[in-house]
């Protein structure tokens, strides 16, 4: 109990000593009246300062985002290790998914991506896949906690992929492998192939667990079952897919790796 007195002691005379001001100490009392003025004046001025500074600071970091490094993202709307670049075109909205494959409700049509294949289905998920690899820079390269190679064709530039669309290339990869056609495959040996498939599946396995989506997924009884069944098409809360691809083809670096 000892402590506490002390700091109330230390308090009491701190006040006293500055309210309880003895005239006779400060015997020209205008003038330092307006010293206390200037001095007051003088903080605010290094705190509009400060002020405007900060501000510009963090306007600096989101519309220029080649000013922020890689090392001093650590919150936002990136995570840690996402590329800083991209920044600027992250932009969350909520979204319904559709129920893929498990369709009741009427308005819910199948969508582009789903079987069976076809050329036009092919053909949107081959566009999902076509884009994603960009170039860095030696600097934006040297902040990477793993960096990449110096590209061979154009010197000083170091190519990357940006993981969701390597993501989307495994996803592909195991939709034929399920759904084989005449003409898959060509090009890979069936070793290749069996080394390719457990990389993809096991690949998406630590996407998933990576993100940890904890979206509640609502149920619905189902009479013909007798049974509960989830109801698929529930809210989630996703990044722009297209804002990101429309990036990552306005960025694109000339490099493709199977
Ligand atoms: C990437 O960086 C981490 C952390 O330093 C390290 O453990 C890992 O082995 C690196 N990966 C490669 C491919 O160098």
């Amino acid at each position: 109990m000892d402590m506490p007195q002390d700091d109330n002691e230390h308090l009491m005379s701190d006040s006293r000593s500055s309210t309880e001001v003895d005239d006779s100490y400060y015997p020209q009392k205008p003038r330092n009246w307006s010293r206390g003025w200037v001095l007051h004046l003088l903080i605010l001025g290094i705190n509009i300062g400060f002020g405007i500074f900060m501000l510009r600071a963090s306007r600096t970091s989101i519309i220029c985002p080649e000013s922020t490094s890689q090392e001093s993202l650590e919150f936002g709307k990136l995570r840690k290790h996402e590329l800083v670049l991209t920044e600027p075109v992250i932009e969350y909205q909520d979204q319904v998914f559709i129920s893929s494959g498990f369709h009741r409700h009427a308005h819910d049509e199948p969508s582009i991506y789903e079987t069976p294949r076809t050329h036009e289905t092919d053909k949107a998920w081959e566009k999902l896949t076509t884009v994603g690899f960009v170039s860095l820079t030696a600097e934006q390269n040297s902040q990477l906690a793993n960096s990449t190679v110096e590209s061979l064709s154009r010197p000083g530039t170091y190519p990357v992929a940006l993981g969701v669309f390597h993501q989307l290339h495994c996803l592909n990869y195991i939709r034929i492998l399920l759904f084989p056609q005449e003409g898959d495959g060509k090009g890979e040996t069936d070793a290749q192939r069996a080394h390719h498939k457990n990389h993809c599946l096991d690949y998406l396995r630590q996407v998933v667990q990576c993100h940890g989506d904890t979206t509640p997924l609502s149920v619905y009884y189902e009479k013909t079952h007798s049974g509960y069944a989830f109801d698929h098409a529930v809210t989630h809360s996703c990044r722009n897919f297209d804002k990101i691809y429309d990036w990552a083809a306005e960025n694109a670096a000339d490099l493709h790796i199977e």
